[in-house]
């Protein structure tokens, strides 16, 4: 299969208003020339990366506002899109997590999360499969899970779930595709420093976060090349090679420390 080329194409990017996204927007415009389709619910800030974008680049950018916890809409917004512009790619990088005891996670924001990590993404996923099928063209669709689909993180039990949902349904369907120029890429960055690790509860753990162009970068390459899977920063894929050295276990284990570390500090606060 030949590497894709984003130069000209239009490219769907969710959870485009900060972090990952935001970044990989730019970079899909400023370094691979490709035309985006950005969608997130804060208009502001979409509006803001598009006249940047179209003013520093001969990219043209697309808004979408949309909240992904409301999956019935999804599809309905997929289908317009899929009708205006000729999509070549997407990626599916929008999600949230929770960050402290299991049991102190309001159960409508476990379900607002499975509504946006989980269902959300399965069902755009399954839209964007059936329309390259269809299509028989070339493309590519990434889905952003987290090195917590492959070591658990404690402390983000539920978030860790998710994306190990995403891991599992990803890597099964890849092998279910009839499209031979459609590829499917599972992107399992380990700690990014965005929105989402902002909080004071991440503190003691800054030292583990990447910054997000290096992320972006890694993550961009991955999906030209087709990688099935791909995990961005040498030190993250070499523990995750070594990994077989300790038990799972004691991984999850030390993980698990360092979290509680990090929120008994900042309730300490
Ligand atoms: N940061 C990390 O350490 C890390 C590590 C591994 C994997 N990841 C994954 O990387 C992806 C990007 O995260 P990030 O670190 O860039 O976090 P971020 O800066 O918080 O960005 C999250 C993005 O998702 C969008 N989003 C959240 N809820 C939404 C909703 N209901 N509807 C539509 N869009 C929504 C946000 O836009 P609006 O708020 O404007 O809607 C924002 O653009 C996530 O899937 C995350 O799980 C992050």
């Amino acid at each position: 299969m030949k590497n894709l080329n984003f130069k000209d194409k239009w490219i769907l990017v969710t959870g485009a208003s900060s972090g990952l996204g935001e970044e990989m927007a730019r970079q899909l415009a400023v370094q691979h020339g490709a035309n985006l389709i950005l969608l997130a619910r804060r208009k502001e800030r979409l509006e803001q990366l598009k006249i940047t974008i179209e003013s520093e680049t001969e990219s043209s950018v697309d808004i979408v506002v949309a909240d992904l916890s409301q999956p019935e809409q999804i599809e309905e917004i997929l289908e317009t899109i899929i009708s205006r512009r000729d999509l070549y790619a997407a990626i599916l990088n929008a999600g949230v997590t929770y960050l402290g005891k299991h049991l102190a996670l309001p159960k409508e924001q476990f379900n607002q999360m499975i509504q946006i990590n989980i269902i959300s993404v399965t069902y755009m996923t399954t839209q964007l499969v059936a329309y390259f099928e269809k299509k028989k063209s070339v493309g590519g669709i990434m889905i952003v899970s987290s090195m917590a689909a492959i070591f658990p993180t404690p402390f983000q039990a539920a978030y860790a779930g998710t994306k190990g949902f995403l891991l599992n349904f990803a890597s099964a369907l890849s092998q279910e595709l009839d499209n031979k120029e459609l590829s499917l890429t599972i992107f399992l960055p380990g700690g990014i420093a965005t929105e989402m690790t902002a909080g004071d509860g991440f503190n003691e753990l800054r030292g583990y976060l990447m910054p997000v162009q290096q992320v972006a970068k890694e993550g961009l390459l991955a999906f030209k090349k087709r990688k099935s899977t791909y995990i961005p920063g040498f030190l993250n894929r070499l523990s995750s090679k070594l990994s077989f050295l300790l038990r799972k276990e004691f991984i999850i284990k030390q993980t698990g420390k360092t979290y509680k570390k990090s929120l008994d500090r900042h309730s300490e606060l």
